[in-house]
């Protein structure tokens, strides 16, 4: 670079030389530039080479260290990085860039900013350049545009805003919790872990909030504001309040207010509990406990076959976060159906009663399908449903047995669809492909069917391919939808 620099000074001294040396010509003595010829071809790269040192570029016709824009076209970045090492340059050049940015260079007769399109995809971060040059973290808006699987890099950040958003939403501030959720799931989607907030300018979802508590954990390991949450008491009660099966925000509250703490406490107050909270309290550690994938299977089987009993080729579907891929959960969520629409009508209380007479069920709360006017698409309950608590036997028997939270769900066929992509969440993933519908759409998605609010009219769907189709995404996995 030096003798470059001198060389210039030297040449704007002597006024306009009658040099054709390209060094002499160089007006940007920062900048030096390669042109790859993988994709651009031969000549277009010389023309462009021309054009560029006509303008005072420094091209260089060799890659050596001392480059430091390498230009090139419909190249990804990783594949750059693979030519030049393949030819022996282990060196990365400080920019990888897009032809755009140098064509635009050209036209402005100087080089022109490096905006974040100009760089070619798959970046690695510039962290000695300093905030503009850092390679920023690209991604869609709406979760349901992601593919977001169980594991992702940056657990301590999303542990702790998924803290903060429990914590909202037993706040009943369903607002703020959103914020948090989303931020988190953004986080999740992230390739690869978050060593620098500046990297997430841009990104969506990241309220300044959400971006504080990142900037405290990369700088202090742990978030002040998720540790005081954690330690609070209010928090503590509130979170094994609402544990209670049968117990929301609202009671939890109330009884909190009410100096209400623990189990111990709310047993010695002599409230009156509901049938679904005794249920909760007599069960209480069992429930707390989580489900296995195994006992999960086990509840299936025993389901399966009391619905087969009372209507046989019934067909059964394990849904929700066990669908997602997840090794445990809070209870076993289950779509029955059968291909014969209008037979699987009644279903529930036949099998409730069934179950009942095997000694299945310790607790049990049927609700009709409401008549479909009163349904709106947003409605969720719209099916006949059973929330029971199943007594399933330990394998090894002994007469040894658990309480498991199972959500009963009989669908028509005609809606089988809507109802698998509406029971396996995640619930945050369901959320946004709602406001996916309704905002890019104009659709109103429910677990029952797809409104085209436009065409004025239902569309139908048999797979879950077809409903992302119609919606125009790109079909997403059930594995990939932990958002
Ligand atoms: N769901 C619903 N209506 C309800 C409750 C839940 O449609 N009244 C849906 C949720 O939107 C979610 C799915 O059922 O998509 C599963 O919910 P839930 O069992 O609460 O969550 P999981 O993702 O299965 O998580 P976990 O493993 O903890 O059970
Ligand atoms: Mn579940
Ligand atoms: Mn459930």
């Amino acid at each position: 670079m030096l003798p470059l620099k001198r060389r210039k000074v030297s040449s704007a001294n002597s006024g306009a030389s009658a040099s054709h040396s390209r060094d002499e010509a160089c007006k940007f003595p920062q900048v030096v530039l390669y042109l790859l010829e993988r994709k651009m071809g031969t000549s277009r790269r010389s023309f462009l080479t021309e054009l560029g040192r006509g303008k005072g570029f420094r091209v260089d016709e060799n890659f050596t260290e001392s480059v430091t824009h390498v230009i090139s076209e419909k190249n990804s970045s990783d594949e750059v990085r693979r030519w030049l090492s393949s030819r022996g340059h282990h060196a990365t050049p400080v920019h990888l860039l897009d032809v755009s940015w140098f064509t635009e260079s050209l036209s402005e007769g100087r080089p022109v900013d490096i905006l974040s399109s100009h760089r070619l995809t798959d970046e690695q971060p510039q962290l000695e350049s300093g905030g503009e040059q850092m390679a920023t973290f690209s991604l869609p808006v709406y979760a349901c545009q992601r593919r977001t699987g169980l594991n992702h890099h940056n657990e301590v950040f999303t542990d702790a805003l998924s803290l903060l958003a429990e914590n909202a939403e037993l706040c009943q501030d369903e607002g703020r919790a959103l914020a948090f959720r989303r931020a988190a799931a953004a986080l999740k989607a992230l390739p690869e872990p978050v060593t620098d907030v500046r990297r997430l300018r841009g990104c969506p979802c990241l309220g300044q909030r959400s971006l504080a508590v990142i900037q405290d954990i990369l700088e202090n390991g742990t978030s002040q504001e998720a540790e005081s949450t954690r330690r609070c008491e209010r928090y503590r009660a509130m979170k094994l309040l609402t544990g209670i099966f049968g117990v929301g925000a609202k009671t939890a509250d109330l009884w909190f207010r009410e100096g209400v703490r623990n189990l111990p406490q709310l047993r010695r107050s002599g409230r009156i509990l509901n049938r679904a909270q005794r249920a909760g309290v007599a069960h209480y550690d069992d429930l707390m406990r989580g489900v296995t994938r195994a006992e999960a299977h086990a509840v299936v089987q025993i389901a399966r076959e009391a619905a087969v009993a009372e209507l046989p080729g019934a067909q059964l579907t394990l849904a929700g976060g066990f669908r997602r891929g997840k090794p445990s959960g809070h209870d076993v969520d289950l779509l029955i159906t059968h291909p014969q629409e209008g037979l699987e009508e009644g279903l529930i209380p036949k099998m409730v009663a069934r179950l009942e007479a095997q000694d299945f069920l310790l607790y049990h709360k049927s609700s009709k399908k409401s008549n479909s006017g009163s349904s709106g698409a947003s409605s969720m309950d719209g099916f006949e449903r059973c929330l029971c608590i199943f007594k399933l036997p330990e394998p090894d028997d002994g007469g040894l047995w658990r309480a498991i939270r199972v959500d009963l769900t009989v669908v028509p066929a005609g809606q089988s669809a809507f109802a698998l992509l509406g029971w396996t969440g995640s619930k945050l993933f369901e959320r946004e492909l709602r406001r996916w519908a309704s905002r890019e759409k104009n659709m109103s998605l429910s677990s029952h069917a797809l409104y085209d609010n436009r065409q004025g009219e239902y569309l139908e769907a048999a797979t879950e391919e077809e409903i992302f189709a119609h919606l125009s995404l790109e079909y997403v996995p059930p594995t990939e939808r932990n958002a």
